[in-house]
């Protein structure tokens, strides 16, 4: 049997969501008709006390509509060198919304307000690019699903109230730092204008995300969607399966950090660096090791030169994640 950890993505619907999915009430969403998608666009605004959220296919469209909200063409946004926005979503931000980035570097993923600080760039009429938001990730993917102390976050949010920027918070993984942190949702709600969280990396859904934050936002992040080719029909068949995720599948995020510490332990890295869910392996033989690994039966992916990555998730058990260790252990 194989393990498979290149992604949290690569969960399958369990039992009990598919039942949940192909009893949902469903309407055209489009027409804003689809009571399980309006459940789930409320349920979510609430849980980050914001006026409104948005259902979108991916992640990916749900930062880009995100971002579209605090940073018009060209304007920039800052964030950090590895973000997601920054180097996995394949130039979206500046192809379609017309904005310019620039990044600070942090080995963790972190708020480093010192640079953003230097970086920011004021209103100075038609000579220079203007920074209208900062965009920052939490659990930072890349930089091996670090957390975002609240604490940062909050200098972050007072600082950009004094000079008058937007804040916008990559939470695909945020579930994972709530469970981590016990932080509660709404709290890093307060931190940020504009969030985007997916249901499609820890909690499990098939596919699915959602840009939250005020009404006027979302009205905007509306037509965005439409224009992109994001207004989906009978699409409550989806969003059922999140607030099933939401139901079932947020306090179980506890054991994915626990399978990620035994595994960390096993390729020799700290466990008490990895925060959540994700294991980055330094490895200067990364390839050699991804082969080696697929030999033993673990998929494990490389996401750097010399980086390889662990990921845990709802289809990896205890036993799985003790089995994977072993196998990696003798690598
Ligand atoms: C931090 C982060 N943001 C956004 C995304 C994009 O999600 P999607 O793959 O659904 O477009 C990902 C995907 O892994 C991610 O890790």
């Amino acid at each position: 049997m194989t393990i498979d950890l290149r992604s949290d993505t690569l969960t399958r619907p369990t039992a009990a969501m598919r039942r949940a999915m192909a009893e949902a009430e469903v309407g055209d969403d489009v027409f804003g008709d689809d009571p399980t998608v309006n459940a789930l666009q409320e349920r979510v605004a609430a849980l980050f006390g914001k006026e409104d959220a948005l259902f979108t296919p991916t992640g990916s469209m749900a930062n880009v509509l995100a971002v579209a909200s605090l940073v018009g063409p060209g304007q920039e946004v800052l964030c950090e060198a590895s973000a997601h926005i920054a180097r996995a979503e394949l130039g979206a931000h500046g192809a379609v919304t017309g904005l310019t980035m620039r990044t600070w570097r942090h080995p963790r993923g972190q708020v480093d307000l010192e640079a953003i600080g230097e970086m920011y760039a004021p209103d100075m009429g038609p000579f220079f690019v203007r920074t209208t938001a900062v965009s920052v990730e939490n659990t930072h993917n890349f930089a091996g699903g670090t957390v975002l102390p609240l604490a940062g976050l909050q200098a972050l949010r007072g600082w950009a109230d004094s000079v008058g920027v937007g804040v916008h918070l990559d939470g695909a993984r945020l579930w994972n730092a709530h469970v981590a942190t016990g932080v509660p949702l709404a709290a890093y709600g307060a931190c940020a204008d504009v969030l985007s969280v997916c249901l499609s990396k820890g909690l499990g859904a098939p596919v699915g995300s959602l840009v939250v934050g005020s009404a006027d936002a979302m009205a905007q992040a509306r037509v965005r969607r439409k224009r992109l080719g994001g207004g989906m029909r009978q699409v409550g068949i989806l969003a059922a399966a999140g607030l099933h995720a939401l139901d079932h599948h947020v306090e179980r995020l506890a054991d994915d950090h626990a399978h990620a510490r035994l595994l960390a332990e096993a390729c020799g890295v700290d466990p008490a660096t990895v925060e959540t869910n994700i294991v980055v392996v330094p490895r200067d033989d990364a390839p050699a090791f991804v082969a080696a690994a697929r030999e033993a039966g673990v998929l494990v992916s490389q996401v750097g030169p010399h980086v390889v990555r662990l990921v845990t998730h709802l289809d990896v058990s205890r036993s799985d994640a003790e089995t994977a260790a072993a196998a990696l252990a003798r690598l």
